[in-house]
Formats: structure tokens, C-alpha cells, sequence
């Protein structure tokens, strides 16, 4: 398979691609054009912050299954257009924060003593250091906006410049604030009016662009520092420029510019403009957040591990996947397993249109990140329908836009089973239910199918037959798999009421034909026979 590679990242992520037996090329600087000329026959695109991986082009790349996203920020992905199309999207979150957090208190660090512009001076031979008279960070106040990753890791060094730490981010909890020693702000005007100096680490969103603009600058304190080290167009170019010049804002430290540069290419043929380049005391830096020796290695190797891991089928943490911890995958495979089987359950045994899902965790399991359990049943419910194109990614999204309402809930009582899934389909006319639960940590069973009870050890190939409860049914269903030269290798039968309807279970080596699931349908008092495939 092959992964076309259109930023620079660590030559041992190469390496790992290389290893696990993937054609990996490096197309550094490609235009646009030429790139959409080119990803077609790629399975996987590890791109940073530069390459735009939008509908244009995935419509040009009908191979591609992963997109790796070396680094952090996802604002360059269209990620319900690849989750659509149910590619894996993966990035590295963790492996270049603290390279960022370093790199906003170095901004700060040269706005505030002017260390940029005194080195260029030096150069030219001006000495004159009168002019770079700067402040001090001691005793001064930092406002946060934004207290994830990175905003906590610039608290927490900063607090140790005894600096005093306040941040607003209306989606932490109180807890966290109060462990990490920050004063939270209700409001952003609360942060703009205490801060000495205002750095950005959120996410681009819908409401946070533009976020710092003119009449949030004019509320700050006269001669505030102003760093965006997160994305461009948080703060407001136009509104920054203005205050620069004033001189209301002493000055800024950018690493993100709206839009960004290309960032390799030479000056010669460099067309990018600008007027914050203008200002002096806007020190402006490449998008050098990530660029450590250490956070390339990590970013490279770990979004290439992802990628590999990905590309062979393996379930690795995506971006458009529900979450589960990395540790938690080898308690969740049975369930995941089981999951699939529940949902594929309904299409190959009915045939109305399911309007509802319901999939209901019980006992321990209620503990568990149980989403993406869900969407194994999701995708096992799709899978008998529409095979081809559905993974654990695009399922939901799929049945959504079929129009299917999806519940998920949790129940932690149980008297029988230590944890059980219970999935209930809703049609326009009857509600069907199934279970199964995972006993010694692995054997998977169905204990409940569309109100039978069973215990069956889910197998790949089972024929379920439900008859009226009368004798001879279950010998006549040997007879003919046994003349048809197939073999049982288990069976179990349920009935609810002596005399009444019963269901049969048999588990059989291969997959039946049409032929003798007629024969079976055939027989006097067998009302349904589905030949079902996990
Ligand atoms: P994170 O998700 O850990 O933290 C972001 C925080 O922003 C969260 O706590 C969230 O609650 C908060 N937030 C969201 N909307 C908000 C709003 N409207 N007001 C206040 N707070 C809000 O992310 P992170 O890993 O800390 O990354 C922060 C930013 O830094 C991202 O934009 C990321 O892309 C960027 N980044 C840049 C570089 C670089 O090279 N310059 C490197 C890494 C990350
Ligand atoms: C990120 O989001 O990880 C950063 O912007 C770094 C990058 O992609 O270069």
C-alpha cells in the first residue's frame, strides 16, 4: 500500500512506514494542482498544518483509507467528509505540546526584552541598546485562553517565573483550574482586564476566530503583550496592526499567520504578504510550535506508527472514532467482537427497516467507554446492507443519514451476568431485542435472541430457525443438513412456552445454500430459517 507524504516529518517515521512494508514518498512543495494530480493511487496522506485535505481532495483520491495528521490542529482536515466516506483520520496530540508551550513563553521572553529586534540590530553593527530597553516577567500577570495542553504547560512554567496565572477556558472544570494554581475568569473580559500579557491555546473553532479583536484589545491594559502560538486568525490581524501601531499593544509574538505562508519556499519565490511583517514589534515566527528535535521525532514516529497500524486493519484512537483510553483496547476486543455480532443479527434475520437502535450496557461494562462498542454494533447492523462500504468511522454517520435514531444507555444493575449488551431494533410495526455478554474475559455468548433465551458461543456460520413447539422439527433439521453433507458443530434450542414458538441455534462449518435453507423452511411447523454469517 502506498502513503504519500506532503510535509516534512522525522526520518524514523519513514523508517517505521518503510518497515511495515509500505511504498512511503516523500512529495515536499507540491503546488495544489500537482498534488491533486497525484494522490490518487494513495492509500494514506500524512500531512501538518499546511496541506488542506478537503472534499476537493478526497474526490481525487478514490484509494485513500487514512489521513495521518503529524501534530496537533485538525483545522486542515474536512473531517465529516472523510468520516463520510469512512476514512480513518489520526493525529498525534500529546507528542508536541510541550514544544509549543515552550515556544510561546520564548515569545514572550523576546517581546518583552526585545531580543529579536537587538539581534537584528546587532548584525548591522548598531549597538544602540538604549532602544531595546525592555520588562520583566516577575510579578507580572499571564492571562490563558485556552487551558489544555499547552495552556497548562505555559501556567505551570510561568508560575515558576513568579508570574501569577489567570486563564479562561469555560470548559475546564473548576478541579483543574484549582490543581494547576491558575485564578479562572468568568468571562474573557475578566481575563483581558487582569492580564499584563494575553497568550492563545485553543483550538480554531467557529468561536474562537477572531476572538482577540479590536474591542477586546482597546479593554486591555495600556502596553499588554499579546502571543499567538495556536492558530491564525484568533486575533484579529487588522485590529492587531492597528494597536501595534498605536502603541495601546507593546508589542506581539505570532508563530500562526491568517492565512499561512508556504513554508518551503525560498525567498525568491516567496509571494506571501502581509503588514504585520511590517511592524517591528510583531516578532513573527515560521509555525515553529512543533519544531523540536524531540516533538518531530515524536509527531513523525508515532503518526506513522498510527498510519501502519490503521492501513492493516488495526483499531487504532482516530480522530472521527469514539475514544477509548489506548490501554483500554484489549479489555474492549471481546466486546467489540461481540458488538459486530449483536447488530449483524437484525438485517440477516429481518427485513423491515430498523428506525431505532437502542444499545443498552449493563454491569461492569457501564464503566467502560462504551462508544465505540457501540459503533461495532452500528457497523454490524449495516454490514449485511451495504458491506462494502461501512467502518467502525462512518457507521453512525451512515445510519444518521438514514434516518435511524441511535440510543446509547447504561444500566448497572444485573442478577445473572456479570456485564451484558442488550441491542434493541425498533421497525414501524414490532420492537426486536438481542443480547450477549462476555463471561472469563473472552468467551462471547448470545443469551438473548429476539426474546429467546439461549447460550450460544457465537460461531461463523449459524442457522437460526424459529418453529412452532412440537416434536420431530429438530431430528428433520439433521436429517437434512446431514444428507447435504454439512456439518453441526453445536446446537441449541429455546422455547418460552411449552407448545408455543421455539427457536433452534445451529452452528454449522460452512455457510448453507439456498437450496437447503428451502428444504429447512420446508418442513411442517418451521416458520423461519436464516442462514446468518459473523
Ligand atoms: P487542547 O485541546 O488540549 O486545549 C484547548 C483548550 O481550549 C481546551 O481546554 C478547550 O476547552 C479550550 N477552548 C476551546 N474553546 C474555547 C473558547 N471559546 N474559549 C476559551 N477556551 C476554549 O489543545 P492544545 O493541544 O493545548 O492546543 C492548543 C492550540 O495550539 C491548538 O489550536 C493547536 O492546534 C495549537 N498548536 C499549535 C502548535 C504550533 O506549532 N504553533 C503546536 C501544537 C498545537
Ligand atoms: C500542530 O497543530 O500540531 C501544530 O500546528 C504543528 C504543526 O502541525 O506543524
Amino acid at each position: 500500500m502506498k502513503v504519500l507524504i506532503t510535509e516534512n516529518i522525522a526520518k524514523e517515521g519513514i523508517e517505521i512506514l518503510e518497515r511495515e512494508g509500505l511504498e512511503a514518498d516523500l512529495k515536499l512543495g507540491l503546488s495544489r494542482e500537482e498534488l491533486l494530480d497525484t494522490v490518487g493511487p494513495y492509500d494514506a496522506i500524512i500531512v501538518r498544518s499546511v496541506t488542506k485535505v478537503n472534499s476537493e481532495l478526497l474526490g481525487c483520491a478514490p484509494n485513500l483509507k487514512v489521513v495521518g495528521r503529524a501534530g496537533n490542529g485538525i483545522d486542515n482536515i474536512e473531517l465529516p467528509a472523510c468520516t463520510k466516506r469512512g476514512i480513518i483520520v489520526v493525529n498525534t496530540p500529546e507528542s508536541n505540546t510541550m514544544a509549543a508551550a515552550e515556544l510561546a513563553i520564548g515569545l514572550i521572553f523576546s517581546v518583552f526584552r526585545n531580543i529579536p529586534q537587538a539581534s537584528a540590530a546587532g548584525r548591522r553593527k548598531d549597538f544602540r541598546r538604549k532602544r531595546f530597553d525592555g520588562i520583566e516577567l516577575d510579578g507580572k500577570t499571564v492571562g490563558i485562553i485556552g487551558l489544555g495542553r499547552i495552556g497548562s504547560i505555559v501556567a505551570t512554567k510561568l508560575k515558576g517565573c513568579n508570574m501569577s496565572a489567570v486563564a479562561y477556558d469555560p470548559y475546564i472544570t473548576d478541579e483543574r483550574f484549582k490543581k494547576l494554581g491558575v485564578d479562572k475568569c468568568e468571562t474573557l473580559e475578566e481575563l483581558l482586564d487582569k492580564s499584563d500579557v494575553i497568550t492563545l491555546h485553543t483550538p480554531k473553532t467557529e468561536e474562537t476566530v477572531g476572538m482577540i479583536g479590536e474591542k477586546e484589545i482597546a479593554r486591555c491594559k495600556k502596553g499588554i503583550v499579546i502571543i499567538n502560538a495556536a492558530r491564525g486568525g484568533l486575533v484579529n490581524e487588522d485590529a492587531l496592526y492597528n494597536a501595534v501601531r498605536s502603541g495601546h499593544v507593546r508589542g506581539a509574538g505570532i508563530d500562526v499567520l491568517n492565512p499561512e505562508p508556504g513554508y518551503d519556499k525560498s525567498p525568491e519565490e516567496q509571494t506571501y504578504t502581509n503588514k504585520l511583517l511590517e511592524l517591528d514589534n510583531i516578532i513573527i515566527t515560521p509555525h515553529l510550535g512543533a519544531s523540536t528535535a524531540e516533538a518531530t521525532y515524536l509527531v513523525g514516529t508515532a503518526v506513522s506508527e498510527l498510519v501502519a497500524a490503521a492501513l492493516k486493519g488495526e483499531m487504532v484512537a482516530a480522530v472521527n472514532m469514539p475514544s477509548f483510553g489506548g490501554n483500554q483496547l484489549k479489555e474492549l476486543k471481546p466486546y467489540l467482537e461481540l458488538g459486530e455480532i449483536l447488530g449483524k443479527i437484525y438485517y440477516q434475520a429481518e427485513k423491515e427497516t430498523v428506525q431505532k437502535v437502542e444499545v443498552m450496557y449493563s454491569g461492569e461494562l457501564a464503566q467502560l467507554e462504551t462508544g465505540i462498542i457501540t459503533s461495532s454494533v452500528l457497523k454490524g447492523l449495516l454490514d449485511p446492507i451495504v458491506r462494502e462500504k461501512v467502518n467502525y468511522v462512518n457507521a453512525e454517520f451512515l445510519l444518521r443519514e438514514m434516518g435511524v435514531e441511535i440510543v446509547e444507555g447504561n444500566k448497572t444493575l444485573l442478577d445473572k451476568y456479570t456485564n451484558l449488551i442488550t441491542v434493541t431494533f425498533h421497525t414501524k410495526f414490532k420492537t426486536l431485542s438481542v443480547s450477549g455478554t462476555v463471561f472469563a474475559k473472552e468467551e462471547k455468548r448470545i443469551v438473548d435472541f429476539f426474546g429467546y433465551k439461549l447460550d450460544f458461543e457465537p460461531s461463523s456460520h449459524i442457522i437460526a430457525i424459529q418453529n412452532i413447539d412440537k416434536p420431530g422439527i429438530i431430528g428433520q433439521v439433521g436429517t437434512i443438513l446431514g444428507a447435504k453433507g454439512v456439518n453441526i458443530a453445536a446446537m441449541q434450542w429455546s422455547r418460552n412456552r411449552k407448545g408455543e414458538k421455539a427457536v433452534s441455534f445451529v452452528s454449522v462449518d460452512h455457510e448453507v445454500d439456498f437450496e437447503i435453507m428451502q428444504k429447512l423452511r420446508q418442513i411442517d411447523g418451521v416458520l423461519l430459517a436464516t442462514m446468518m454469517n459473523f
